[in-house]
């Protein structure tokens, strides 16, 4: 019989191109919609729509009550909002919004089906970002929520050792899906009615972060290649504990960022921000 996977935000971008492409490859596929409408692009490739809020506790528990008969073997936990902004303007609401989804839903979604994982020793495959090895201004709460996830694999991945449940986390670079022009919307619906005495201050950055926000959504990666590395990380006898999933020159400064002194790399990543 077929192993079964459950992916989180299935409705769309990363996690619809995973669904499509695990359920070509031979996987029996679940994946989680919030909205009725997003259940049929799914169902034409061969997927099971579930619905799944990973911020509501309930809909997990159904979810898990519902695949327990079949039993679970490949977890994707890949739901996920982007928040974005100069922090002085971001309402503590926004931060923690994307704390809840990103983090917490990401938390709460793996320890709902842990217990289903056990079962089979199968795999969970959490989505991080480039994003969580590096911090880039005005991608501040984005940033946040995605070094948590890298401390959550880490933690995760060594306690399930001994239960044979491996963990891998997915590292994608700028990916050509709806989550930037979402993060602009929710950004927008903010920064028009910046707190008192910041009016105007960030005006020049407003406008970088619209023309990163719009690149990134342009010349990002398919999420085709994200979902090959899913695939890998669900198959391979020996799955990485990281998938670097970036265009060579995105991955090759990453790297370096991380090693730079403080005061070069400040420099550096202004000057990417045309400061
Ligand atoms: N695109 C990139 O450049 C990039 C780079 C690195 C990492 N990632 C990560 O990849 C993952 C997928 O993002 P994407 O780029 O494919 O963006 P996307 O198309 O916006 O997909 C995000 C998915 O998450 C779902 N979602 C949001 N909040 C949810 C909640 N509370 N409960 C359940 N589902 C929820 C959305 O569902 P609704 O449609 O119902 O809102 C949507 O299906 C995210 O974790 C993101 O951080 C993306």
């Amino acid at each position: 019989m077929a192993r079964s996977v459950l992916i989180t935000g299935a409705g769309s971008g990363i996690g619809l191109a995973t669904a499509g492409l695990l359920a070509a490859r031979g996987f029996r596929v679940y994946g989680g919609v919030r909205r009725p409408e997003d259940a049929g692009a799914l169902e034409a490739l061969g997927v099971k729509p579930l619905f799944l809020d990973v911020t509501r506790e309930e809909d997990l528990l159904r979810a898990r009550e519902y695949l327990e008969g079949e039993g679970l073997y490949g977890l994707v936990a890949n739901a996920g909002i982007a928040v974005a902004g100069p922090l002085e303007l971001v309402p503590v609401s926004a931060f923690r919004e994307a704390l809840e989804v990103n983090v917490l839903g990401t938390f709460a979604t793996v320890k709902a089906f842990l217990p289903l994982l056990r079962a089979s020793r199968g795999r969970a495959v959490l989505m991080g970002s480039v994003s969580g090895l590096v911090a880039l201004p005005l991608m501040g709460p984005y940033a946040a929520s995605k070094f948590a996830l890298e401390a959550l694999a880490d933690a995760l991945r060594v306690e399930l050792l001994p239960f044979g449940v491996k963990v891998a986390l997915v590292e994608p670079g700028s990916v050509a899906t709806p989550i930037w022009e979402r993060s602009l919307r929710r950004a927008e619906g903010y920064l028009e009615s910046p707190p008192p005495g910041t009016e105007g201050v960030y005006g020049r950055y407003l406008e970088v972060a619209r023309r990163l926000a719009e690149g990134n959504a342009r010349r990002g990666l398919p999420p085709e290649r994200v979902a090959e590395a899913v695939y890998r990380a669900l198959t391979e006898p020996r799955p990485k504990a990281r998938y670097l999933v970036a265009h060579p020159a995105r991955a090759r400064e990453t790297r370096l960022l991380r090693l730079l002194p403080a005061p070069l790399r400040d420099r550096l990543v202004a000057r990417f921000l045309g400061a």
